[in-house]
């Protein structure tokens, strides 16, 4: 199956117009209960700034950063520069706005399709998160071949995402309760990640569920939010 990506892209620019009615970190990071998203920042945070080398004067490339809730964090802790990659037009305003409230000029928005996205530039850390479940193969395959050219032998590639417990899993149209409209999305295994980043020169280094066990941000059982750490072994 694949999902219709008129669709999703309308959801994106759609959430834009929850800015400022609700706390930033739901606005493309979609939790918004306030009690499950203070946890959801905190385990999160904890997860994923423990598989981050220290940030400090690093460049970072953000791939589809939604409104740059993670693009502000690296920068708050010292990075150089954070190149937030964001195909809807409406959530880039948002975070450029972010930005300069937040006198953050190292958080640099660009309007792009990820998968189209090209620089002739190696970062320091690549950060996807979010981003694979909205998409199709075609452009997951396309963002893992793309990605050697924005990696050197120190690059660190950080994958935060859906997952699927035992099979692919796909949502098309679903009506979602929580968020009171049609969301489509495809889960991959973790395997296919794993294959599909080695046949482009990357091997994972380590990975893990984001919440354990019991946890109430398990929503769904076919699922979990997983984070893979990978290194580029192909220069
Ligand atoms: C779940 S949000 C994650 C946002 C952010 N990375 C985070 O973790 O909070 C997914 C983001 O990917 C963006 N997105 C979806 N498809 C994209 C594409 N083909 N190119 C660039 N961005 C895309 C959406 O607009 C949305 O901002």
């Amino acid at each position: 199956m694949a999902i219709d990506q008129a669709d999703v892209k309308k959801f994106w620019d759609e959430r834009a117009k929850t800015y400022q009615d609700m706390a930033f970190e739901s606005v493309a990071g979609l939790e918004q209960d306030p009690d499950n998203l203070k946890l959801k920042i905190g385990l999160e945070c904890n997860k994923v700034f423990d598989y981050l080398p220290d940030v400090t004067g690093k460049r970072i490339l953000d791939l589809g950063a939604g409104v740059g809730q993670w693009a502000f964090r690296f920068a708050e802790r010292g990075a150089h520069l954070v190149k937030a990659v964001e195909y809807s037009a409406d959530l880039c305003e948002v975070g450029r706005k972010e930005a300069r409230d937040r006198g953050a000029d190292q958080v640099n928005f660009v309007v792009s399709p990820a998968e189209d996205y090209v620089e002739n530039a190696k970062y320091d850390i690549v950060y996807i998160s979010g981003l694979f479940v909205n998409m199709n193969d075609d452009q997951v395959e396309k963002i893992a071949t793309n990605l050697p050219m924005f990696c050197d032998a120190n690059t660190c590639v950080i994958l935060r995402d859906g997952m699927a417990r035992e099979k692919r899993y796909e949502l098309n149209k679903a009506f979602s309760q929580h968020l009171q409209t049609e969301y489509s999305a495809i889960y991959r295994t973790r395997e296919t990640f794993i294959e599909m980043f080695a046949r482009n020169g990357f091997t994972v280094s380590r990975d893990e569920n984001v919440f354990d066990e019991g946890c109430p941000l398990n929503k769904y059982p076919e699922t979990r939010l997983h984070i893979y750490e990978f290194r580029y072994d192909g220069t």
